[in-house]
């Protein structure tokens, strides 16, 4: 309305201004110019009121996703289920769905080029697992000028970031209930059978501790929680010693191997934060031929379940994948499409999905 009225106002003295000028000119000269003028209010009064044209439906969307590292074992799998959850996604609803996925390979300068490139793309909705989740904020940044909301997943930024702005969302489990769920699965077989667990039946558990990336919420809560609950379950566990092995199978496999060397037949349970480190103690123990001791994970990685499956593993918590996978999906395409978000993933605060996870365990579940 204020708009209208400018416009008025100017016509009206556009008008006084001609008048002025034309000084003696006939009465007719200045009558058809004021018409003239009046057409043109009007045209102008009806293009500034009516705002901007309805926008039209959209078919298609593009989602940029960059990935910490493509080559995390559990990443790899989202990232299946990613694609395959665009596809459904697709043909479901029958609007095209171009998925751009970039590996940041563990550098955060790179992931903020993608991210740059994703905007200048014209990417409708981002899908961010965070190479430092500490230093989100450049990311961030760069959305909020492009008003191109993002789906964090995996590795949480700080809540401060977060609260920056109503489009930003975080997908992941729940680091503290793996904690809970991975002892649990050890304190219900140590009360049902204490000699799988106490394997000298000495009445102590020994154990060692694999531990992923320091900076991660996961390493730091489900080691906090996983012993945590092997303690209030009346496990009576004594740590004989522990280490980071970055989520990664290869640093476990030495870590575990040097342990070996260093405490032999003493080591009788192995926690660890993820199944591809605890893939890497059953490397070691298998390369020193020592049987029996137990190896717990988290993730259900498709490996995981190999292991779990010959045996090897005792037991994971698995994230449910499919659901992880649709949750990234559907609520980046809601965002996309200026939809409101799929009641089927409830947020926490507005912002947080935890995908479901599961106890799978040695002989069960088959
Ligand atoms: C954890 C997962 C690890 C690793 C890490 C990467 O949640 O358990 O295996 O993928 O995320 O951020």
């Amino acid at each position: 309305m204020k708009k209208c009225c400018f416009l008025w106002n100017r016509v009206r003295y556009v008008q006084r201004k001609c008048a002025k000028k034309r000084g003696r000119r006939g009465k007719k000269d200045e009558k058809q110019v004021a018409g003239l003028l009046c057409l043109i209010a009007v045209c102008l009064t009806l293009t500034a009121c009516s705002g901007p044209r309805e926008e039209e439906e959209k078919t298609s969307i593009r989602i940029g996703v960059s990935l910490y590292r493509g080559d995390d074992t559990f990443i790899n799998n989202i990232r299946n289920e990613l694609e395959a959850k665009a596809k459904e996604y697709e043909q479901e609803k029958g609007i095209k769905v171009t998925l751009d996925i970039q590996d940041a390979r563990g550098s955060q300068s790179t992931q903020n080029n993608q991210v740059e490139r994703f905007i200048s793309l014209g990417c409708d909705v981002l899908c961010i697992n965070p190479v430092d989740r500490m230093d989100a904020s450049v990311i961030i940044d760069k959305a909020m000028t492009a008003e191109v909301p993002v789906v964090f997943f995996n590795r949480q930024p700080v809540e401060e970031d977060m609260n920056r702005w109503d489009k930003l969302y975080y997908i992941g489990v729940d680091a503290k209930e793996t904690a809970m769920l991975q002892g649990q699965m050890v304190v219900d077989l140590y009360r049902e059978q204490p000699s799988v667990i106490d394997l000298n039946g000495d009445g102590v558990v020994s154990y060692v501790l694999l531990e992923g990336e320091s900076s991660h919420q996961d390493s730091l809560i489900r080691t906090e929680w996983s012993i945590q609950t092997l303690k209030d379950g009346g496990v009576p566990i004594e740590k004989i010693t522990g280490g980071i092995a970055n989520w990664e199978r290869s640093q476990a496999s030495a870590l575990m191997e040097q342990w070996l060397n260093e405490y032999p037949d003493t080591i009788e349970l192995v926690v660890s934060n993820n199944d591809d480190m605890a893939l890497g103690a059953i490397d070691a123990l298998d390369r020193a031929g020592t049987g029996g001791v137990n190896v717990v994970g988290t993730d259900g990685t498709v490996p995981g379940l190999e292991a779990l499956e010959s045996g090897k593993l005792l037991g994971t918590v698995s994230a449910n994948k499919e659901i992880y996978g649709s949750a990234i999906i559907e609520i980046a395409a809601s965002c996309a499409l200026g939809e409101r978000l799929p009641e089927e993933y409830p947020l926490t605060d507005g912002t947080y999905y935890w995908p479901p996870q599961e106890i799978l365990m040695r002989g069960e579940n088959d």
